[in-house]
C-alpha cells in the first residue's frame, strides 16, 4: 500500500499522527509521494504543502501565512513579527553588526577550533558534543562575545529554547510538553540574568570610555539605537540572546546531518575528501549543501494563515485554506522536485548550492545568520574530512529528542 492509501484507510482522527510519524521516520519517500499525488494534504491539525511553487508561495505571502506560531514562544523578537517596522529595524540593525567582512575570520576560527578538538580526541569523538555543538559555541563566545557562562550552560540554554520554539507546537509529537516548558522557563531566567550582567559591564565600559573589543556584543553596546516604546538595553539584551539561540542547535543539526549523509555515501565522501584540500572552498562546500538537501534541519517550516486563501490556484490540486490553518510547507519535498532539481535522487555537488535550496529559509524570514552558518557548517565538516581513515562508529542518535544528540566517528590517529 502507498502512504496515501494507508492515510485514506485511517480514521480521520488518527490521520495526522500517522502522517506526522512518517515525517520523522521516512520523510523523503513520503513527501515525494505527496508532491506527486496530493501536493496539498489536509489533516485535523495542519495542512502539508509539497509542491515547489506552493512552498515558495506560502513563505512569500507573509501577509496571510504568518509567523504567529513563533509569537507565543518568543513574543517581541524579530522572528515572531512579519513585515512590521520592528522586524525591519531589528533585522537590519543586527545584520549590520554581523558584518559580512568578518566571514573569512569566522571560517578561520571554526577551522582552528575544529582542528584542535580533533587533534586532542585520539582518533574518536562524539561529533555532536565534541564538534557540532562545541565549535558553534566557541563562535558564540569569541566572535559574538557572549562569553557569559561555561560551555555546558550555553549549550543547555540554547537547546531548550530551540526545542520549545521549533519542536513544541501542536504539530509536533512531544512526550512531555510540560517538561519542555519547565526547562525553557528555567533556561530563559538564567540566560536573562547572565545577559543582564554582561550588559551592565559593557554599559559601564561605554559610559566611562574604557577601550572595548570588536565582538558583535561590543558593536551593539557601542551603538545608540532608537527603540520607540522599549528600553534600549532591553532591546539589546533580547537581540544578543537571539544570537546564542539562533546559532548553536541549528548549526549543530545541519553540520552533523550533512556529515552523516557524506560518511554514508562512499563515492561522494571520497570526492569531497579530495575537494577538502582545495584552497578555494567553493567546490567542497557544494558537497555539504547537497548533503543537506537530503536531510535538512527540518523537512518543513511552519506558518499560520490569518485569512482564507486559495493555494495551488489554477492547478489540479487547488485548495481553499481557511483562516486559522497551521500550514507546513515541506521544504524537503520542494528540494526534490524533479522540475527544479533534475534527477533529484542523484547526489550532485555542483547543483544549486545555496540558491534554490531552503537550508536557511526563504522570503521575509530568511535566516539572519546565514552567512555565519554558511561557513560554520562546511568548515567543521571540511576539517573532519581531512582526517585519514574516517569512519562512522555508530549511527546518528537523537536519543528520543528532536535534535541530534550523539554521533560517534573515528579516524586514524
Ligand atoms: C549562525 C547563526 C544564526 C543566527 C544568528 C540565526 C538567526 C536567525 C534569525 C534571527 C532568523 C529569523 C529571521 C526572520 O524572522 O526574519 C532565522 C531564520 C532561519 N534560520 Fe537562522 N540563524 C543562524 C543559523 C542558522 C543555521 C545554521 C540554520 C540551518 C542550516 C538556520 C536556519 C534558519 C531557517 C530555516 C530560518 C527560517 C525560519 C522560518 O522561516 O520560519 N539558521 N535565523
Amino acid at each position: 500500500m502507498t502512504y496515501l492509501e494507508r492515510f485514506d484507510a485511517t480514521p480521520e482522527s488518527e490521520q495526522f499522527a500517522l502522517a506526522r510519524g512518517w515525517l520523522d521516520t521516512e520523510a523523503l519517500p513520503f513527501v515525494n509521494e505527496l508532491r506527486e499525488k496530493r501536493p496539498i494534504l489536509k489533516t485535523s491539525v495542519c495542512t502539508f504543502v509539497a509542491n515547489f511553487d506552493d512552498v515558495i508561495e506560502t513563505l512569500r505571502v507573509h501577509q496571510v501565512f504568518t509567523v504567529e506560531p513563533y509569537y507565543e514562544k518568543m513574543k517581541p523578537y524579530l522572528m515572531s513579527e512579519d513585515d512590521t517596522p520592528v522586524h525591519f529595524r531589528d533585522k537590519s540593525a543586527m545584520s549590520a553588526f554581523l558584518d559580512r567582512g568578518d566571514i573569512p575570520r569566522i571560517r578561520a576560527l571554526v577551522g582552528q577550533e575544529t582542528k584542535a578538538a580533533l587533534d586532542t580526541a585520539n582518533g574518536q569523538i562524539d561529533a555532536v558534543a565534541g564538534l557540532t555543538r562545541h565549535v558553534p559555541i566557541r563562535v558564540v563566545q569569541e566572535y559574538f562575545g557572549l562569553d557569559i557562562a561555561p560551555e555546558a550552560k550555553l549549550a543547555e540554554w540554547s537547546f531548550w529554547n530551540q526545542y520549545d520554539a521549533f519542536h513544541n507546537h501542536p504539530w509536533d509529537i512531544v512526550a512531555d510538553r510540560q517538561m519542555v516548558l519547565d526547562n525553557v522557563a528555567r533556561s530563559k531566567k538564567e540566560l536573562v540574568a547572565a545577559i543582564a550582567m554582561l550588559l551592565a559591564k559593557k554599559e559601564a565600559m561605554v559610559l566611562t570610555h574604557l577601550p572595548m573589543g570588536d565582538t558583535v556584543v561590543d558593536r551593539v553596546m557601542k551603538t545608540h539605537i532608537e527603540t520607540p516604546g522599549q528600553f534600549e538595553l532591553q532591546w539589546k539584551g533580547l537581540n544578543i540572546g537571539g544570537l546564542l539561540i539562533g546559532t548553536v542547535e541549528t548549526s549543530s543539526q545541519a553540520t552533523v546531518q550533512a556529515l552523516a549523509q557524506l560518511i554514508n555515501r562512499p563515492d561522494a565522501l571520497q570526492a569531497a575528501q579530495q575537494a577538502a584540500n582545495y584552497e578555494d572552498p567553493t567546490i567542497f562546500d557544494g558537497y555539504v549543501w547537497e548533503a543537506l538537501r537530503f536531510d535538512p534541519i527540518s523537512p518543513y517550516l511552519f506558518r499560520r494563515s490569518n485569512a482564507d486563501y486559495t493555494l495551488g490556484a489554477g492547478r489540479p490540486w487547488q485548495t481553499q485554506i481557511p483562516a486559522g490553518t497551521a500550514v507546513l510547507p515541506l521544504v524537503l519535498a520542494a528540494m526534490h522536485d524533479p522540475v527544479r532539481f533534475p534527477n533529484p535522487e542523484v547526489f550532485d555537488p555542483t547543483r544549486s548550492q545555496l540558491t534554490n535550496t531552503f537550508h536557511f529559509g526563504y522570503g521575509l524570514h530568511e535566516c539572519m545568520g546565514r552567512y555565519v552558518g554558511g561557513v560554520i557548517i562546511p568548515e567543521i565538516i571540511r576539517q573532519v574530512l581531512l582526517r585519514d581513515g574516517l569512519k562512522q562508529i555508530s549511527p546518528l542518535d537523537f536519543d528520543g529528542k528532536p535534535l541530534p544528540e550523539k554521533y560517534m566517528i573515528g579516524w586514524d590517529a
